[in-house]
């Protein structure tokens, strides 16, 4: 997030905002290219991250596909032209008319994550005369180590199909004319930076593989999801996610047939970054033991640090010397309603700017408008002049 010249036309747009920096977003999509070039890996990037039209149109222009995880995900990418080819459908819910919806698109895979659901879209897929093309979302029981509620890959989570379900699956097979199983499909959860976790990942689908083979059931791509974590502590410094590293270890530690395709639903790790949420101060109050800044954003624009304990680097954009010690917290009229506790930045007065880095991800789209509040709008580098 480079905020070079764009600080006089931030002063004249109403705060709060979020301020998309593009060619972030370009270098970080350059970096995966560069990474999967010469490979059989596609990038599906995962909407649900966040679903602004410029950042699509970006996305889809580079060549990467899209992981929709409900029907208007579904409308969203087709309308921002990616191809129903390059599009799968996720999601522990799908109701009928999601399935409905995503099989008159024909899109390139639902991830089904029981075996009812199998049902439902063979049941969908015979009145309309199709071949549902399926992965199977398998819970792998891999701990990715992350914060509680965005851990997905163990078997206390709601996600996938159970090891143990799959013996099951296998018999029922042969009833599902209407049903193509063609991939398997993972996610053990989101913000891992403990990339040695793909790793595990990779040796249980090595496996896992070898079990469909001996069951006859020929694999042609495996979806290993997304989840590779951002520096939220340095956002600075490392802009761009570890691609090289994420993306080398399924190289060297994913043991399948090189006719196979790998893909990969990346969302934060694609958009966390190049997004700031721009907020104003619009009082200070300091007391006995801490002093507040209190701005205009708050947790409306941004729930993460009251809903995940999430860290955000928090930065003011006052021009001073001096430097105190403060809560950052927004007006909402709830506790949890803060960015960061006892954060060190400029001196802030009422109308300095602040900026909430790493806010591309799961910000804009989580938001609400709780006390009625105003939707912030939304600010692209290349639009400013
Ligand atoms: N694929 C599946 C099946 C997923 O459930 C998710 C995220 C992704 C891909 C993309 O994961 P990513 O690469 O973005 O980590 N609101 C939370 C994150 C929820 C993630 C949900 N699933 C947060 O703010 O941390």
């Amino acid at each position: 997030m480079n905020f070079e010249g764009k600080l006089a036309a931030f002063q004249g747009i109403k705060t709060p905002f979020f301020y998309y920096d593009m060619e972030l977003l370009q270098a970080t999509i350059d970096e995966v290219k560069a990474c999967i070039k010469d490979t059989n890996f596609h990038v599906h990037y995962a909407m649900k991250a966040n679903v602004n039209e410029p950042l699509l149109k970006q996305i889809k222009k580079n060549g990467f596909g899209a992981d929709c995880v409900s029907g208007n995900e579904i409308k969203r990418a087709l309308s921002v032209g990616f191809l129903p080819e390059d599009i799968v459908f996720a999601g522990v819910g799908k109701s009928d008319e999601e399935i409905a919806y995503a099989l008159d698109q024909d899109i390139f895979a639902f991830n089904c994550e029981s075996l009812q659901e199998i049902e439902v879209i063979n049941e969908f897929a015979k009145e309309r005369k199709q071949i549902a093309k399926v992965a199977l979302r398998l819970n792998p029981n891999v701990d990715p180590e992350t914060h509680q509620y965005i851990t997905t890959g163990l078997s206390e989570n709601k996600f996938g199909i159970s090891l143990d379900d799959l013996d099951a699956i296998f018999d029922q097979f042969p009833k599902w004319k209407h049903i193509r199983i063609e991939g398997i499909h993972f996610h053990i959860g989101s913000q891992v930076t403990k990339l040695e976790k793909y790793i595990e990942l990779c040796e249980r689908v090595n496996d896992l593989v070898l079990h469909f083979d001996d069951k006859g059931i020929k694999l042609t791509y495996i979806n290993l999801g997304g989840g590779l974590g951002i520096d939220y502590e340095n956002p600075e410094k490392n802009p761009i996610a570890p691609f090289k590293e994420y993306f080398g270890n399924v190289k060297k530690h994913l043991k399948v047939s090189p006719e196979m395709s790998i893909h990969f639903e990346l969302g934060r790790s694609i958009v966390g970054q190049c997004g700031s949420l721009i907020t104003k101060v619009l009082y200070t109050k300091d007391g006995a033991s801490t002093n507040f800044l209190i701005v205009d954003g708050g947790m409306t624009e941004l729930i993460r640090p009251a809903l995940y304990q999430a860290h955000h680097k928090i930065i003011s954009f006052a021009e001073t010397n001096l430097e105190k010690k403060y809560d950052v917290v927004g007006p909402i009229c709830e506790t949890s309603d803060f960015f960061g506790k006892g954060i060190t930045m400029n001196y802030s007065n009422r109308g300095d700017l602040i900026a909430i880095l790493s806010a591309g991800a799961y910000a804009q789209v989580m938001a609400s408008n709780y006390n009625l509040r105003d939707r912030a709008e939304s600010v692209y580098s290349d639009q400013l002049t």
